[in-house]
């Protein structure tokens, strides 16, 4: 009789241990390990994979010819771009999000555009029923002769109809659910989900069907399940943003057809996603002028520069030790720039609650926003209003200088094409570009420069 091996496995990082364990070892999650049954025959039958490599040689890379990947473009010109300029045939995309953000949303308005564009397209729902899905599609005004929906959870049943019907495209609603009844471990695990999505892979790459995964994020924010699922997949993008805003922002982290971290930025509205075409508008649109604790800056987001709004309010700590709050904003940032204004502007944080955000929900992480952090700082501190004309670009050292930021000219070009009349640069960046522009450009290499020209 054959015998099975069980083994304990981290849901968190994939780490494998023959005994359970309370805390992974690995990657020092608690909770994690659960067991997973191998049968040691079907171990030893996996196929030796030599025969099938047999014609594939090494090839100069001269020789080789390829055709340019056609791209199937859907009528969200905002997941075009975040998909690189379209859809690749064959390819598997995975995208991730929290619950409620608009997965299901989006994909089944990519299904009904991409089955008007001719293709046979076929969405397997482990999660809503078909009159739940019937339902959303109704609101969201999609519908059509080759839009299928199919209930389903076992992975043998979808491989049939797969093969039965020769769909274009395959929807996988979500990778979680997706149960491979070969694998004795239970469904949502981490074996599971390895080999569900390495089964997807294949039916995509052999089948030349374009294949959408969702898949479930974690507590952390990370798309349940191994690391090595991300390495799998041709795409992979998270669709975030907090439920309490209407925007969201779908993010490109790994792109194999394309440069990674774009975003496209929608808004969920009673009739599904719509795309949102100037983003720096809506973040800046209910800014109040001249307010204390605020400055806006230049972020770049992929390829495309976008304006935001940081805020600040400085106020005296009270009781204990000072606060420091931030929203959309790296904390260790904020505490880092918050010491170099002690040190190197001469301000008394040390005793003051700070409390900072970016507005409209987006979350900035980039370097280049030190500056409009650091002015916005002294701007709540001060009690002194920027103008509202003004805006900042520009990383901060622990030294308190001003370094140098990539992309000057199309983060210039994109403040002068909102109207700011001034533009806060590192004075480094000033010879990388021809200058002809209507908008003033002034560089400045320390934080304490940066301070003395605005609020003197
Ligand atoms: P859904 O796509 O079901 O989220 P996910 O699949 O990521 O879990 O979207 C759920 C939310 O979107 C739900 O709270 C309702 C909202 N929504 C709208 O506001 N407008 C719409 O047209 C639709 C279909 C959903
Ligand atoms: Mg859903």
């Amino acid at each position: 009789m054959a015998k099975s091996k069980s083994k304990f496995v981290c849901q968190n990082c994939g780490y494998v241990s023959p005994k359970y364990l309370g805390r992974c070892p690995n990657c020092g999650a608690w909770n994690q390990m659960v067991e997973e049954v191998e049968h040691a025959e079907s171990a030893k039958a996996t196929p030796s994979r030599r025969t099938s490599d047999l014609d594939s040689k090494p090839i100069k890379i001269n020789d080789v010819s390829f055709q340019k990947e056609p791209r199937v473009k859907t009528d969200l010109s905002e997941l075009n771009r975040v998909l690189g300029g379209g859809i690749v045939p064959g390819s598997l995309v995975l995208i991730g999000g929290d619950p409620g953000i608009g997965k299901s949303t989006l994909l089944t308005q990519v299904a009904g555009q991409l089955q008007k564009t001719g293709g046979k397209v076929l969405y397997v729902s482990g999660e809503e029923s078909a009159s739940q899905i019937k339902m959303r599609a109704d609101r969201l005004d999609v519908h059509g002769d080759e839009l299928y929906i199919y209930p389903q959870t076992d992975m043998s049943y979808i491989r049939d109809t797969i093969n039965s019907m020769n769909p274009d495209y395959l929807i996988i609603d979500s990778i979680q659910t997706m149960d491979e009844p070969e694998i004795s471990s239970a469904v949502g695990s981490i074996s599971q989900v390895r080999e569900v999505t390495s089964e997807l892979m294949n039916i995509a790459k052999q089948q030349n069907i374009t294949v959408f995964v969702v898949g479930h994020v974690t507590k952390g924010g990370a798309i349940a399940g191994p690391k090595i699922l991300e390495h799998m997949v041709d795409t992979v993008l998270y669709f975030e943003g907090d439920t309490h805003h209407s925007y969201r922002i779908l993010r490109s982290v790994k792109n194999r057809f394309g440069s990674t971290n774009e975003i496209g930025i929608f808004e969920m509205q009673t009739k599904g996603l719509v795309e949102v075409a100037n983003p720096s508008e809506i973040f800046l649109e209910e800014r109040l002028k001249d307010a204390n604790g605020s400055a806006v800056v230049v972020s770049m987001e992929g390829t495309r520069p976008i304006l935001v709004e940081i805020q600040s309010l400085i106020t005296p700590t009270i009781f204990g030790n000072a606060k420091r709050t931030a929203t959309g904003l790296d904390h260790n940032r904020v505490s880092v720039i918050m010491a170099v204004l002690e040190k190197r502007g001469n301000l008394m944080l040390q005793n003051q609650d700070a409390y900072l955000k970016s507005t409209g929900g987006v979350k900035l992480d980039e370097p280049a926003i030190d500056l409009a952090l650091a002015m916005a700082i002294a701007s709540s501190y001060k009690n002194i209003g920027i103008p509202a004309t003004d805006c900042f670009v520009g990383e901060v050292g622990l030294t308190g200088e001003v370094r140098r930021v990539n992309r000057i000219d199309q983060r210039v070009n994109e403040a002068e094409k909102l109207g700011f009349q001034r533009i806060f640069v590192p004075k480094n960046n000033l010879g990388d570009w021809t200058k002809n522009n209507k908008i003033q450009i002034i560089g400045v290499s320390t934080v304490l420069e940066a301070m003395n020209k605005i609020f003197n």
